[in-house]
């Protein structure tokens, strides 16, 4: 019985060695680095600071540079799925990139943000299940999309304005 529970527990330690070595690994390219981590999310855009901090709080960890990786997220091969919804999520809108894009790739997004807010299908349903709180309240959906939606204009205006001068030169 003793050698059994011993054969038992090196077994585990084994297994756990194995899954930190190949944590090691990184399927998906040097998702946790990140381009622009640290960086303040949205830059140009205008965004009141509740709607700010639902964005920061529920959308953060897979769409911007600032994702916040716990340590289960660290051990194989949990972290090859989070990773790769990171870099997923990052890959359709990264809120730490946005000065990047241009006003067209913009407007198409908040089109897609405020779609997404109406919905409620973002955060995806495996991410609830650990971040219980990042459910989007009904308050939160509306304030998310008339927010998308009020950048959205404010966007399409000033870059009609900007065509509107270019075609009077
Ligand atoms: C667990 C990671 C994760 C979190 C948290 C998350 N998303 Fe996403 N999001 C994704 C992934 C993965 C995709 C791409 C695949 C898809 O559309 O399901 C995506 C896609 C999107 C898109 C693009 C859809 C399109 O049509 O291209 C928008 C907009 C979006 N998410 C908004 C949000 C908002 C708003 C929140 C916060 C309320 C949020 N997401 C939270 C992972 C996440």
């Amino acid at each position: 019985m003793k050698v059994k529970a011993r054969t038992l527990l090196l077994g585990a330690v084994l297994a756990f060695v194995v899954c930190v070595v190949l944590s090691l690994i990184h399927p998906y390219g040097d998702v946790r680095g990140g381009t622009g981590r640290g960086d303040p999310l949205l830059a140009g855009a205008t965004v009141p600071p509740e709607v700010l901090n639902v964005l920061t709080t529920k959308c953060a960890d897979c769409h911007s540079s600032n994702t916040h990786w716990p340590l289960y997220s660290r051990i194989a091969p949990g972290s090859w799925l989070m990773e790769s919804d990171v870099a997923d999520g990052r890959s359709h809108w990264n809120m730490s990139q946005w000065q990047h894009s241009s006003a067209e790739n913009q407007i198409q997004l908040l089109s897609r943000i405020a779609s997404e807010a109406r919905s409620g299908e973002m955060p995806p349903r495996n991410y609830l299940l650990l971040h219980r709180n990042a459910k989007l309240s009904p308050e939160e959906q509306d304030l998310l999309y008339g927010w998308a939606k009020s950048e959205r204009k404010r966007l399409k205006q000033s870059s009609s304005n900007k065509q509107d001068r270019s075609s009077i030169r």
